[in-house]
């Protein structure tokens, strides 16, 4: 039995109180569905401006009533820290997600995702000390490798950030090392890689690949390459995301506290390969409106050209494994983007697009 089975079997068994921020956006939904359906408590905060109440009521749907009253909302914002307090208090771990993404969008617009990347996660950190959480695991990224050339990434070689959001991420794990050094608090960082799977939005300038590819394919509206598809990632499905979280919130060992982790499948896929994968399966769904074009345009500012993890280390001090593969997981993101088209894909104005 792997240590996230055993894990999860505990859960079942002894309730905790958590904390999500992002809880209405793409990863804080996944979270806030696994803790729910294994009957913990939970906590979520967020200010809605890149997340959706269509997530959370999506969850609703998913799991029972009875897991359902488990949840509290906090509708506010991690930049004011009374609102961090009050989201803290009486909580036992917290899986920190809120963040303004995208390189684009830092390069666009720099104060802003400093003041939600950087102060909001200063203002978590503090509130959370001050609440004596147990645990504080937070979203941290790979675009901390920066211009670094090794391939794959191994946690203690990174480079120079390539944008401001790179930035941001970098200075969280600063922050978190200092905290666990001054105050003795006990934080993990999750370097994800690239995430994808259900409730990833593929609306707005700053969506994600994948998401706006599945909306192009089906909806069949031309979908762009930046560059020339050669350009690799280590894309990594949503579910072994949620379970690095949970061991990483949970793991007793000294050694794996106050570490950075990578959070990846362990695998490099070039986004030529990526377009053929979801092409076909889109097809084979049945559900394409139309026919999509693919069209290459310039590379874009500010990203990197290869990026593949070495996730050894979180597999030998969490107990990482992984259970998705892409196409494992982009056959159960087809089943969702198919699923939701027509119920999800409808733009929404936001405050940062
Ligand atoms: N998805 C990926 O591939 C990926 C890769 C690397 C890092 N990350 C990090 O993972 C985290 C979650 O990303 P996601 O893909 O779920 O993005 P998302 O945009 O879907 O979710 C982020 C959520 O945080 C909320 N939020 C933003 N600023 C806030 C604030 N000031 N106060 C309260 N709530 C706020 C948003 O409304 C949204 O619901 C982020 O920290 C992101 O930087 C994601």
């Amino acid at each position: 039995m792997t240590k996230y089975n055993t894990l999860k079997k505990e859960l079942k068994r002894n309730q905790s109180t958590w904390l999500v921020t992002g809880i209405a956006g793409f990863i804080g939904s996944n979270l806030l569905e696994t803790l729910l359906k294994l009957d913990q408590k939970v906590v979520g905060l967020d200010n809605f401006s890149t997340g959706h109440q269509y997530n959370l009521d999506e969850v609703k749907e998913l799991v029972t009533p009875e897991q359902w009253a488990n949840f509290d909302l906090i509708q506010g914002d991690i930049r004011d820290i009374n609102t961090c307090n009050q989201a803290c208090n009486g909580v036992r771990y917290v899986l920190h997600q809120a963040a303004l993404g995208s390189v684009p969008r830092s390069i666009e617009d720099p104060a802003l995702t400093n003041a939600n990347n950087i102060s909001g996660f200063l203002n978590m950190l503090i509130a959370a000390r001050d609440a004596n959480v147990k645990r504080f695991v937070y979203a941290a990224s790979s675009s901390t490798y920066g211009d670094h050339p090794d391939l794959p990434k191994q946690e203690p070689n990174i480079g120079n950030p390539l944008s401001p959001y790179a930035v941001t991420k970098l200075v969280n794990e600063l922050y978190a090392d200092v905290f666990a050094r001054m105050y003795d608090f006990k934080t993990i960082g999750l370097r994800y890689f690239n995430i994808f799977g259900q409730r990833q939005d593929p609306n707005g300038a700053y969506a994600a690949v994948i998401p706006k590819w599945y909306s192009g394919l089906l909806s069949g509206n031309d979908v762009f390459i930046n560059g020339d598809g050669e350009t690799s990632r280590d894309f990594c499905f949503i579910d072994n995301c949620v379970q690095v979280n949970l061991l990483a919130a949970t793991v007793q060992s000294t050694e794996a506290t106050n570490q950075v982790y990578n959070v990846a499948f362990g695998e490099r896929n070039t986004l030529n390969r990526l377009h053929q994968l979801i092409k076909e399966r889109v097809e084979q769904s049945g559900a394409k409106q139309g026919d999509s074009r693919l069209i290459y345009r310039d590379f874009r500012a500010g990203d990197v050209r290869h990026s593949l993890a070495d996730i050894s280390k979180a597999e030998k001090l969490l107990g990482y494994a992984p259970q998705y593969s892409i196409e494992k997981g982009l056959d159960k993101a087809t089943q969702w983007y198919t699923t939701n088209m027509t119920r999800n894909f409808s733009p929404k104005k936001d405050c940062c697009e």
